[in-house]
């Protein structure tokens, strides 16, 4: 198939992108290089430099395209930045999104794959996570996620768009060529390799006091590489669908740093400070829905094999995608 890949220079986009072309698809990347990096786009793929802010950018590269299908990675997503600047994340992940839906409608592609989050749920009644579970998005992140979630489902209703949002939890570790360089990096596993690598001096660890067995937030790490996989059988749905993607299991923060430190050999040091407003004890997704419809299943499984392939990754690349 050719996909049409919004956010390809970006952490999962890369990926996704990647193991696309692996399988033989042909994949046209459109991203602004916004938080993005150029030498995150795998050379096998067509770049289209442009911003879905600018309508007409979208339309011309899609309408060169001859696409079968979208998968729409790009955004902004830093839940605190949404709390500061909210105008930002409802104007890109949701006014932005819209040219590019229109774009579909006039290039006259019918099927789109979009990033949701976990973060469209809020703090959960019930754990794990599945997709009866209530959306309380409790930032406008969240909340420009569940929104064009809905948006979705009338341009199905309406134009026929046939859609599957798969709501990630935290995407993980890296492959070989392409890993994880946020800026600010806001994400757990990279921030304590940063420390390994004495980039940082120390990780900083919100919460101490959680109703959990170490007293620190647990989350669900999934392997990037099964959320790519998850994407390539999403190209195969029949029908249009909401899915949570993670792997049943969880880490608690002081488990993640505690196998960085035997993975990397690196001594780690971390601060305790009180916790952040907005933070659940534990958000663990349940998949099984993902599992029986579209047949996916995890190969990472493990805490040490997704965090072995991230410190490969930032021992290749200490800086990162810096030239
Ligand atoms: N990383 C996670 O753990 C996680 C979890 C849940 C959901 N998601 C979602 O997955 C998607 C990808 O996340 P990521 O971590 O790879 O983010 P990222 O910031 O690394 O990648 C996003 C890419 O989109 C591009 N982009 C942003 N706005 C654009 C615009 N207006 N026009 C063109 N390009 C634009 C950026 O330059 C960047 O390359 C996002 O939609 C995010 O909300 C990520």
């Amino acid at each position: 198939m050719k996909i049409f890949l919004t956010g390809g220079a970006g952490y999962i986009g890369s990926v996704c992108t990647e193991q696309l072309l692996n399988e033989g698809h042909e994949v046209a990347i459109f991203d602004n290089l916004s938080e993005g990096h150029r030498r995150a786009i795998d050379p096998r793929a067509q770049f289209f430099e442009g911003d879905l802010a600018h309508r007409d950018q979208i339309e011309t590269a899609l309408a060169s395209c001859r696409s079968d299908a979208v998968m729409h990675f790009a955004a902004n997503a830093l839940v605190g930045e949404s709390m500061q600047n909210p105008s930002k994340y409802f104007r890109n992940n949701i006014s932005n999104g819209l040219n590019l839906l229109d774009a579909m409608i006039a290039a006259g592609v019918r099927r789109i794959v979009f990033s949701s989050t976990c973060a469209i749920f809020g703090p959960p009644d019930r754990m794990p996570i599945d997709e009866t579970a209530s959306p309380r998005p409790i930032s406008p992140y969240g909340e420009s996620k569940l929104a064009f979630e809905k948006i979705l489902r009338w341009y199905d209703e309406i134009y026929g768009v046939k859609f599957v949002c798969l709501r990630y939890f935290n995407a993980s570790g890296a492959t070989e060529k392409f890993g994880e360089d946020h800026r600010p990096e806001t994400h757990l596993i990279p921030a304590v390799l940063k420390v390994a690598l004495g980039e940082k001096p120390n990780l900083e660890i919100y919460g101490t006091d959680y109703e959990t067995p170490d007293g620190t937030c647990i989350r669900d790490y999934i392997h990037i590489v099964d959320l790519a996989r998850a994407h390539i059988l999403a190209l195969g749905a029949t029908a249009s669908g909401f899915y949570n993607l993670g792997t049943g299991g969880g880490s608690s923060v002081r488990e993640v740093i505690a196998a960085c430190r035997k993975i990397t050999g690196r001594n780690i040091d971390t601060i305790e400070k009180p916790r952040r407003p907005g933070d659940p004890a534990r958000l663990i997704a349940s998949s099984e829905k993902i599992k029986s419809e579209l047949g996916w299943q995890p190969q990472f499984q493990s805490l040490d094999a997704i965090i072995e392939s991230a410190w490969k990754w930032h021992e290749k690349f200490p800086r990162g995608y810096a030239e």
